[in-house]
């Protein structure tokens, strides 16, 4: 069976590469020019053809090159286990036969949905297999291990394991599962006082101001107000500084770099780097809101216009949209409550969890030899594999084995955390084993 498998993976893989090439660039109608479903997390941009294809008849190095230059430096940050440099080393080339993992796209293809698993993976499960054929022998805790299990249940993954390498786990194994002091250095909801650029000239528009007081009270309680952005600061245009009525992420990234770049880089933003116009839940196959299927995605999403609460940024907006059973099941969690209690002022904002807490978490960044704290706008840059969550956010509060197991569990994905972990990851213990004998 596992060699049919293989077979079959190989010559589809094959019979992929090579033909078609030029009518890529010169067709008007590139939707009809796709081979196939573009994996999830590149469909938002599978009419931008060249953001991969960077030329016809470009061949594996230019595709290789389209990756690194918009995953490269991810994959440096998480320390990959797996680099190029590894299998460039003579000692293993022996290893490439099967899965030249030289290349990205040995295992990563695209435009085959027949054969690609989530994380846009497109290899049969047991491939850890091909290369660490001697770990069963090597390993007690490994030995009556199956060859489909050692990337699929919380114990390692390809490229990052950053939370679960073998000193990490042993270095970490103690503590209850949530610590006594159990609460963020940089909390959702805190003022962030960065020091942002500031045009010193700004058109004020008093005849605006006159004309909607509603909205110059709103914005005179802002930090834009606290910090001199006035109305000119978003609604004067970049050529005339003539009022402009609709300002939008252009403007805001005069002052906002990181957050506009970083916001690019995930699926909220992803469209805006391929000069496509943002994406709208309706473009989506996950399920949204149905007053919300219309709404594109932009700065103002989340951020309403002005005022600046970023509690509400944190957690309302994202439900405007959202409607899975995980986010849907925030409100009533453990966490959940928490954020319920803090907005009203019942604890501290720093005991409680909200969506960003997770998926856009505050880091702390040097900007012109100054550490600045700032949210990373790329909700996808922790998501998946979702162990990438552990060091930087559960491990304030919780313990390593605690997270591990609770990041396992699928049914506490789902419910968003609200029980405990169902089955247990024995990584810990087996490394604490292997450290005693
Ligand atoms: C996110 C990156 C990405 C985008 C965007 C993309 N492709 Fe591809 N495409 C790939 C990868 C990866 C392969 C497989 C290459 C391999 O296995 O060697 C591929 C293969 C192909 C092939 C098979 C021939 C070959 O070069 O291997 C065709 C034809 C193709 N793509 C057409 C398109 C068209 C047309 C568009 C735009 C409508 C498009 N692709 C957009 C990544 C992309
Ligand atoms: C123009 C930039 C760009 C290029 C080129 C590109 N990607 Fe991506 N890729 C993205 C973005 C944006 C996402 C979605 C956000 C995320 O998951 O990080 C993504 C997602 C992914 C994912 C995760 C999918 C998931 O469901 O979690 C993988 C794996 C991936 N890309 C691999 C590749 C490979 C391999 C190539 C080369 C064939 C490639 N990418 C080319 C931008 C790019
Ligand atoms: C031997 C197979 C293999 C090769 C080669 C490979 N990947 Fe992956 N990749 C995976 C697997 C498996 C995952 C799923 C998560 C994991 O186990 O790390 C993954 C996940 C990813 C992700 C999702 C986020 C993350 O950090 O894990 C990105 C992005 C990615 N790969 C990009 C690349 C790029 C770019 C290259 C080429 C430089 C590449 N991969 C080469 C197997 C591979
Ligand atoms: C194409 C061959 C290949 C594949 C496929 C492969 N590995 Fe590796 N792996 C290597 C090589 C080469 C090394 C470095 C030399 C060594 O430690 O054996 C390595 C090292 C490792 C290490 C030790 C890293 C360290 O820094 O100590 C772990 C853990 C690991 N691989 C796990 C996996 C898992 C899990 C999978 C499947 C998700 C996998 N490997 C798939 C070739 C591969
Ligand atoms: C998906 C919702 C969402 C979108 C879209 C969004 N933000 Fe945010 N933003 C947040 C959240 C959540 C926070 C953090 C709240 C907190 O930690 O208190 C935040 C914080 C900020 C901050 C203050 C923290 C910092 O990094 O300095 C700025 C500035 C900001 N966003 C600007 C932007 C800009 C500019 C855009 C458009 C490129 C944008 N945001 C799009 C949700 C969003
Ligand atoms: C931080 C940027 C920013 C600042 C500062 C700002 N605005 Fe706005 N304003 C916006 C954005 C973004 C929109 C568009 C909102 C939308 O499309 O929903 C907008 C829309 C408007 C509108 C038209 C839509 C409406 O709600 O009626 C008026 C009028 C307006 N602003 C007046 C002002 C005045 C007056 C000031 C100064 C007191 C001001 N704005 C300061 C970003 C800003
Ligand atoms: C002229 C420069 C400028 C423009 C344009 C601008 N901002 Fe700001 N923004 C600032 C400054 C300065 C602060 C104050 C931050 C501080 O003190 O650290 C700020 C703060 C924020 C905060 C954080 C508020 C808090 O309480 O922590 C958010 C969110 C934000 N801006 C979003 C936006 C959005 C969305 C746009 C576009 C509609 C925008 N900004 C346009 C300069 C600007
Ligand atoms: C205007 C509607 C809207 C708002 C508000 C919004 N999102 Fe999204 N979100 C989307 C869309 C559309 C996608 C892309 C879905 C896709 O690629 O299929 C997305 C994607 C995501 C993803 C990636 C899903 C994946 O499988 O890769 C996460 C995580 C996410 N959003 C979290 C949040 C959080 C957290 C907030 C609030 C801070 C938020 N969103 C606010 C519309 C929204
Ligand atoms: C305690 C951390 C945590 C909190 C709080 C949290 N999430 Fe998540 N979220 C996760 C994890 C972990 C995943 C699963 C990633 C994976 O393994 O695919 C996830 C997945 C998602 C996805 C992708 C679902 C999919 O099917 O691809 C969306 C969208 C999302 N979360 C939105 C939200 C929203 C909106 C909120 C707040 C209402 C929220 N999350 C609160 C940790 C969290
Ligand atoms: C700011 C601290 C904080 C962070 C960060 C945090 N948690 Fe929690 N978590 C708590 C607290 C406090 C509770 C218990 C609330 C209660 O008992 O009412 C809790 C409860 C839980 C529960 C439910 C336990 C039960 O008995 O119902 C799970 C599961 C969980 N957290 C998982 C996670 C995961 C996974 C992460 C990281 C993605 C995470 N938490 C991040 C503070 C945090």
């Amino acid at each position: 069976m596992k060699k049919i498998i293989w077979a079959t993976w190989m010559l589809v893989t094959l019979s992929i590469a090579g033909y078609y090439g030029y009518i890529l660039f010169k067709a008007d109608n590139k939707q009809a020019l796709l081979i196939g479903e573009t994996s999830h997390g590149h469909f938002q941009i599978e009419l931008a053809c060249s953001s991969c294809h960077t030329e016809a008849f470009g061949g594996p190095e230019l595709i290789q090159e389209a990756c690194v230059g918009c995953h490269g430096a991810e994959l440096t940050e998480a320390n990959d286990t797996h680099p190029k440099k590894k299998f460039t080393d003579p000692r293993n080339a022996d290893r490439l036969s099967v899965v030249d993992a030289r290349y990205c796209v040995s295992c990563h293809t695209e435009h085959r949905k027949e054969i690609t698993a989530p994380v846009g993976v497109t290899l049969p499960e047991d491939y850890c297999f091909h290369c660490h054929t001697d770990v069963g022998g090597d390993r007690e805790s490994h030995r009556d291990l199956a060859f489909d299990s050692c990337a699929s249940a919380g114990c390692h993954n390809y490229h990052d394991n950053r939370a679960l390498f073998e000193d990490f786990l042993v270095h970490n194994h103690a503590g209850p599962w949530l610590k006594e002091i159990a609460r963020l250095t940089n909390p959702n909801g805190a003022a962030i006082l960065a020091s942002k650029r500031v045009p010193e000239q700004q058109p004020t528009f008093p005849e605006q101001k006159a004309a909607h007081p509603d909205i110059h009270q709103e914005w005179s309680g802002s930090s834009h107000a606290d910090a001199g952005v006035d109305c000119g600061g978003c609604h004067s245009d970049v050529s005339s500084g003539e009022w402009l009525e609709n300002p939008g992420i252009a403007q805001c990234q005069t002052c906002h770099i990181h957050e506009a770049e970083s916001y690019k880089s995930g699926k909220h933003g992803m469209r805006l780097a391929q000069s496509l116009p943002a994406i709208r839940p309706a473009d989506s196959k996950m399920p949204f809101k149905e007053t919300a299927l219309s709404l594109q995605q932009g700065c103002n999403s989340c951020h309403s216009a002005h005022r600046t609460d970023t509690l509400f940024a944190a957690s309302e907006a994202c439900l405007t949209c959202h409607n899975d059973d995980h986010s849907r099941g925030f409100d009533s969690s453990p966490h959940g409550q928490l954020l319920t209690q803090a907005i009203a002022g019942a604890i501290p904002v720093e005991q409680a969890v909200s969506c960003a807490t997770c998926h856009m978490p505050r880091a702390e960044n040097i900007i012109d030899q100054e550490t600045v704290v700032q949210v990373n706008h790329n909700q996808n840059h922790n998501l998946r594999p979702n162990e990438k969550m552990i060091r930087p956010v559960c491990m304030q509060c919780h313990s390593l084995g605690f997270s591990i197991d609770a990041l396992a569990d699928p049914a506490l994905i789902r419910n968003n955390f609200n029980g405990k972990p169902a089955n247990h990851i024995p990584s810990i213990d087996w490394s604490l084993k292997r450290v005693a004998d």
